[in-house]
């Protein structure tokens, strides 16, 4: 008889949950689907070539470099570069030292949350959020508390009175989790006055911030305003940042930046969970960023996502009834679309959606208040142009039927 592996898993494994997404990936993953729901980069935009030609230069050339074991905060000569861009790009002033490669940025919220939640602490979140924020929160015992938005990103007079309510309760906050460019899941451009003032209250309220941004070289319009990072005089702010979206993601490479004092306890809480990332990836990133291939191939992802986005926008607009609200993202991925509350809540309007063969991702799962009941959110960095013009479309007639139903249904009412 085989065992019982429940029964072997600790307290803590009890609030390892993951993705609402990843369980309904395998139905928008059917070829027949037309999917928006997965906030992948668009597998037409990888270089293969070029990745395919960079690897094979790099090992003939130092084969130790890119094959070994790496130092477990990462290559030097890498970080030197990062540290370079952050300052260039004023994410306040920054070395080689204040630096740690991570797996990707979320492989940096799992070791934050590793080394600063303590189980049952309150963690002050955008709402909605991104999920796997969320849910790395949840997975060391943190208790993820939304703060409500609005285009301008979160509302410092909800932030202050959440954490005084919060006080009243015994609950100190510690942590604000924040995606400020192009946010996952709104598309939401936390605004420059918005970002002093919740520097402010961080400092007020002794709040450490975690500035996570895979998305803000991805800019189709103007310029993202300045870093929290560049505004911090406290060494309260701590930054994450990604390869995933501006190269690819198979290389899971990402950093983390912040005081020297946390780099120190964020390198040993990663000494013990992979030793190093990929020392392949790793050079990679270095040889890439170091010949400014990683630079220009941003700006032809920039225009490529731009005319994505467009075609989306521009198709929402055409097709969807004029009750249906979503906003024009300045970069990223994502349109956030919110519904009148007289049709099915986004988790039955996607079933509706499915039998059309169209996904999207329901708004619930970003949600840490139970809100997203009448969200949703669109990606429009997979699919190819004519499949966001036919998707949008064909869920536009759908939602036409539904606007349809309700106007019978009020008229037999009177
Ligand atoms: C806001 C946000 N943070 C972190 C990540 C994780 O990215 P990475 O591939 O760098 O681990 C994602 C991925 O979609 C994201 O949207």
């Amino acid at each position: 008889m085989n065992i019982e592996w429940h029964h072997f898993f600790s307290t803590g494994a009890s609030s390892i949950t993951g993705s609402q997404i990843r369980q309904f990936f395998a139905l928008t993953e059917r070829p027949e689907v037309i999917s928006f729901a997965g906030g992948f980069p668009g597998n037409e935009f990888f270089p293969q070539e070029d990745i395919s030609q960079a690897l094979s230069e790099m090992i003939m050339e130092d084969s130790r470099q890119s094959l070994q074991y790496s130092p477990t905060e990462g290559s030097y000569e890498l970080r030197i570069l990062l540290a370079q861009k952050m300052n260039r790009e004023g994410g306040g002033y920054c070395e080689a030292g204040n630096l740690v490669v991570t797996d990707g940025s979320q492989q940096g919220l799992d070791l934050l949350s590793r080394i600063l939640i303590n189980p049952g602490d309150p963690v002050l979140v955008e709402e909605p959020a991104y999920i796997g924020g969320i849910s790395a929160f949840k997975s060391y015992g943190g208790q993820p508390v939304g703060i409500e938005m609005d285009q301008e990103g979160v509302i410092p007079a909800k932030m202050e009175k959440t954490i005084i309510k919060l006080a009243e309760k015994g609950r100190k906050p510690r942590l604000f989790y924040t995606v400020p460019n192009f946010q996952n899941p709104t598309g939401i451009t936390t605004g420059f006055k918005r970002r002093y003032e919740i520097l402010a209250l961080a400092s007020r309220y002794n709040l450490v911030i975690i500035e996570d941004n895979p998305y803000g070289d991805l800019c189709y319009d103007g310029e993202v305003p300045i870093n929290y990072k560049a505004l911090d005089r406290e060494e309260r702010v701590v930054y994450l940042g990604s390869y995933s979206k501006v190269l690819i993601p198979g290389i899971r490479i990402g950093w983390l930046a912040g005081s020297r004092q946390l780099i120190e306890k964020v390198t040993l809480a990663k000494q013990s969970a992979d030793l190093c990332s990929s020392s392949l990836g790793q050079q990679l990133a270095y040889k890439l960023t170091r010949d400014g291939y990683v630079e220009k191939h941003t700006k032809k992802l920039n225009c490529l996502y731009r005319e994505k986005r467009d075609t989306m926008f521009a198709a929402m607009e055409k097709y969807f009834p004029a009750n249906i609200c979503f906003n024009k993202p300045g970069g990223g991925f994502f349109i956030w679309v919110n519904f009148p509350a007289y049709y099915p809540a986004s988790k039955e309007l996607l079933d509706l959606a499915l039998q059309k063969n169209v996904a999207f991702v329901h708004g619930e799962g970003f949600s840490s208040n139970g809100g997203g009941k009448y969200s949703a959110r669109f990606s429009f960095s997979q699919p190819c142009l004519e499949e966001i013009t036919a998707g949008i479309k064909t869920l536009g007639e759908l939602f036409q039927e539904i606007e349809s139903a309700w106007m019978a249904k009020t008229a037999n009412c009177r």
